[in-house]
């Protein structure tokens, strides 16, 4: 396959809640440190089904979910919120906001990081913060060679230049943040090794699926098991658990 365009990963939430359910648990540190407050306006952008925007409603902050998947909204506003389909690219609110939450979405934001910051930025009220977590520079770095292996040696042209996440430095976001008219009072790359809830092959299925179908459906589960393989040795430990190589990047930041 000659082209190095990347097809678009699509959201399920029913396939998200089974692979991918430890991803709001593990927000707990962004929470607290976006720690919300009652009568507070909040967006969370990127909020997925909504798990972590209904513990912000919880605390008493009155919040709005936008995400790009019209599934993923269709589940947050199962759960009762006011939940919007819109891209993180496309912000279109005023100085409304207290802060603006993100967790784990900002990375699939590849394409415009600015945009992104500017309608955040622009979201805000004066004082208004923004804190979030997303993955941050060497996150999930085995897990890409393996696939990049995987689709060169099938015929893949440029599959480097096709994933689909991007996972900045802090110098890099730093300067983004403040280049848009943020101040940055914290922001930190963590390693954080986590366990998955299933196996490597139901992560690769759900995360990897922009990358993997570059090539023909009859080859893509050939191509995940082969992917599976070569990261055994690495990220599989002696019972059979599988932990991913996250490396996350939190901040907060704040509208002067
Ligand atoms: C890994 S999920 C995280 C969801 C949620 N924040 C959580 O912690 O469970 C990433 C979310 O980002 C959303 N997303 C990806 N690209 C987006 C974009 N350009 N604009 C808005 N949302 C986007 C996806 O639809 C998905 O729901």
């Amino acid at each position: 396959m000659e082209s190095s365009e990347t097809p678009k990963q699509e959201w399920k939430a029913d396939n998200y809640a089974r692979h991918a359910h430890f991803v709001p648990a593990l927000g707990a540190p962004v929470l607290e440190l976006l720690a919300p407050r009652p009568g507070e306006r909040i967006l969370d952008l990127g909020c997925g089904d909504g798990v972590l925007t209904e513990k912000i409603a919880a605390a008493g902050a009155t919040v709005v979910g936008v995400d790009a998947a019209p599934e993923m909204i269709a589940a947050a506003q199962a759960r009762g919120l006011d939940a919007r389909v819109c891209a993180g690219e496309k912000l279109a609110f005023a100085s409304e906001f207290d802060a603006v939450f993100s967790n784990a979405a900002l990375h699939w934001m590849k394409s415009a990081p600015d945009a992104v910051i500017a309608g955040v930025k622009r979201a805000l009220k004066p004082g208004g913060r923004f804190v979030a977590e997303m993955g941050g520079h060497g996150c999930v770095a085995a897990i890409i060679v393996s696939i990049v292996a995987t689709l060169e040696r099938r015929g893949v042209t440029g599959a480097a230049a096709g994933i689909p996440w991007y996972f900045p430095t802090v110098n890099d976001y730093r300067a983004r943040l403040e280049a848009a008219g943020f101040r940055v009072d914290y922001i930190e790359l963590i390693p954080r090794p986590t366990p998955l809830p299933t196996n490597m092959a139901g992560w690769l299925e759900l995360f990897g699926q922009p990358l993997f179908n570059r090539l023909p459906p009859s080859e893509r589960q050939d191509a995940i098991a082969e992917t599976v393989e070569r990261l055994k040795p690495v990220l599989c430990d002696e019972t059979g658990r599988w932990t991913g190589d996250y490396i996350r990047l939190r901040f907060k930041a704040h509208a002067p």
